[in-house]
């Protein structure tokens, strides 16, 4: 049985072997991949790209998909093992995830940070329970430390643009907003793109530095792959010679040591990251913009940049179902 839920599950080869799949398949459809089968989709949170790409790679593939959203119309779930259940969480993932099991033949699951820290975000409890007590392949639909199908679908967008994405200069550039959020997009990005072979650039304000565990995962990838990773608190320094700038926010790495009122001010202290025609003027003249979306017009990126033809968002959104239609069948051929 094969899970999916970080990059390390795929690794450099399997990163490669879902790419190329997704790739081959965009030009020529396959026939119906999964019928008869059923995706169980459990969201803890929102969600628009995630939940319509997974649900429609199961119906053109001759599928369905289930969808449950904890806490409405689903019991709220504990997951702590040990834990005293008398509050509002109704049912033990030890009982939720085997019995969804046994009417499913793979489960995707979303579960944001829950906001305990870049430590609790490493060891990513919810997602990894259900790896724990499922009995179908778990994938991740994001979780607290990564969003692997949103860093598959940032790659694939890079090799359509450029034809390759070894040694590709990118920029991964941190981005304001009105709240902290959680790191799993850029990790994942990051990870991805060191799986790809890229010459990656982060930048960000001091105090919003990435986990070290995920940058020496990603730094054993890059080495793999003939990639590299730099870190820059310039901004400007990084876009440089960048072929791709990829913008996004995420929370000052000691975030429980601030206050609501406090963090909110940080953020605002940095509203001149966000990216502009200024910021992509310091790249290649053939320069990509990428974001994961949502994204919150004018605070985190400038309707300038995401209205401009250099834009590949909406694509970016759209490789979603082509990379996990490839993920899923790859999966599927694991398990075996
Ligand atoms: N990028 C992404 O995962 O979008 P949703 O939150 O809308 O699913």
């Amino acid at each position: 049985m094969k899970h999916v839920t970080h990059i390390k599950d795929l690794g450099p080869e399997g990163v490669e072997a879902v790419l190329a799949q997704a790739e081959a398949w965009k030009k020529k459809a396959p026939g119906a991949l999964f019928p008869g089968s059923i995706l169980g989709m459990v969201f803890f949170n929102p969600s628009l790209r995630t939940r319509t790409s997974f649900e429609a790679v199961m119906l053109r593939g001759g599928g369905s998909a289930i969808i449950l959203d904890v806490g409405a119309g689903v019991w709220k779930l504990e997951h702590r093992e040990g834990a005293v259940m008398n509050a509002d969480r109704a049912e033990h993932l030890k009982e939720a995830a085997p019995v969804l099991s046994r009417f499913v033949d793979m489960l995707g699951v979303r579960t944001f940070s829950q906001g305990g820290g870049d430590e609790e975000d490493e060891v990513d409890p919810i997602i990894n329970a259900f790896r724990k007590w499922a009995t179908v392949p778990v994938v991740s639909m994001e979780s607290a430390r990564e969003h692997p199908c949103q860093g598959l679908a940032d790659v694939l967008t890079l090799r359509e643009t450029f034809g390759t994405t070894k040694k590709l200069p990118v920029t991964l550039t941190w981005a304001p907003h009105i709240k902290p959020l959680p790191k799993a997009v850029p990790n994942s990005f990051l990870l991805s793109a060191a799986a790809a072979g890229c010459e990656i650039r982060v930048a960000h304000p001091p105090g919003f530095e990435l986990h070290p565990t995920v940058r020496a995962e990603a730094e054993a990838y890059a080495k793999a792959t003939g990639g590299s990773i730099t870190y820059t608190h310039e901004q400007d320094e990084a876009l440089a010679g960048s072929r791709a700038v990829y913008a996004k926010s995420w929370g000052p790495t000691a975030a429980a040591a601030f206050s609501p009122n406090d963090v909110t001010a940080l953020l605002a202290s940095y509203s001149g990251w966000m990216p502009t025609l200024r910021t992509m003027s310091r790249a290649a003249k053939d320069a990509a913009f990428l974001h994961c979306l949502p994204v919150r017009r004018n605070v985190e990126v400038a309707d300038e940049v995401l209205d401009h033809s250099s834009s590949r968002v909406v694509d970016e959104a759209g490789n979603r179902f082509h990379v996990q239609r490839s993920l899923l069948h790859w999966m599927r051929s694991q398990s075996r």
